[in-house]
């Protein structure tokens, strides 16, 4: 995900990662499904995850234009009920309205035309099916440090109110606006994107994904939903260090984005 590399070594290069592309799937309303597709599934280290939305009698079908990635997919998945077809998301072979869940993990940046793919990804769901979309990408964002025993508060809380409903907040700076507009105009709705704060080099322990969420939260939006649930002085030194915003800089980020077809 971290952008611009190869897709070698994908399993070390995604480990890290792995928290908060699974806190896709854990969305309420995602079960039972019975068509899941993973579309530039690679080699389908990501593909099994599907299982645990899926349906007693549904299917994940992977589909990727490297037919090498595709045989050692088949042959690391030969136990579980997955398919595995040749193709390109630009033009995907599938049937209009065919899928409940498609899910694209690091490719929509690699594509030649993004908004062709979720146009194609659009088309092959039925209605009310859900998309989800990880891709990274470098963006001029602001990256808070809260000090460490504020930061786990507002962890803490930031995760609490997401469990609860409250949320969620729309990542600061405007990251996420031309991912939400492309799915707007291919025809989604209930989108929602959110944004990761990636590290600049790959770490060696899986990120916190609310920590590196809230790193590119916009304090007064986060502060309206979270404040019933901090003590009084941890408001008062987040309003002040929210006071000293810095102005933003180019940094990975990771954007991951829900919508209904
Ligand atoms: C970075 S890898 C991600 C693989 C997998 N989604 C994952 O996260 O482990 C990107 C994948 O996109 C595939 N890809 C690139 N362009 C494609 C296209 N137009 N149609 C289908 N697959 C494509 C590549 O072959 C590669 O397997």
């Amino acid at each position: 995900m971290y952008p611009h590399h190869p897709c070698s070594h994908l399993d070390a290069l995604h480990a890290p990662l792995v928290p908060i592309l699974r806190l896709a799937l854990t969305q309420p309303g995602l079960s039972n499904v019975q068509l899941a597709l993973d579309v530039a599934c690679g080699p389908g280290l990501k593909s099994a995850w599907l299982l645990d939305v899926l349906h007693a009698t549904g299917r994940v079908v992977g589909v990727d234009l490297d037919r090498t990635a595709l045989r050692t997919a088949a042959q690391t998945h030969d136990q579980v009920p997955c398919d595995w077809v040749a193709g390109d998301a630009l033009a995907l072979p599938l049937r209009t309205g065919c899928a409940d869940l498609a899910w694209c993990i690091a490719a929509l940046g690699l594509f030649a035309n993004p908004l062709r793919a979720l146009h194609e990804l659009r088309r092959v769901l039925r209605p009310g099916g859900t998309i989800l979309i990880a891709t990274g990408e470098q963006s001029w964002a602001r990256i808070r440090s809260w000090p460490t025993d504020l930061g786990q508060l507002l962890t803490q809380a930031y995760a609490h109110a997401l469990a609860s409903g409250a949320m969620p907040v729309l990542p600061g700076d405007g990251l996420g606006d031309e991912l939400c507009h492309q799915l707007t105009t291919v025809g989604f709705r209930a989108i929602h994107v959110r944004a990761f704060a990636l590290p600049p080099a790959v770490p060696a322990t899986p990120l916190d994904p609310y920590h590196a969420e809230l790193a590119l939260c916009a304090w007064p939006d986060l502060r309206t939903r979270i404040a019933p649930l901090l003590p009084p002085a941890a408001i008062l030194r987040c309003d002040e260090l929210a006071a000293t915003d810095s102005e933003p800089d180019l940094a990975p980020v990771l954007l991951l984005a829900t919508a209904t077809a």
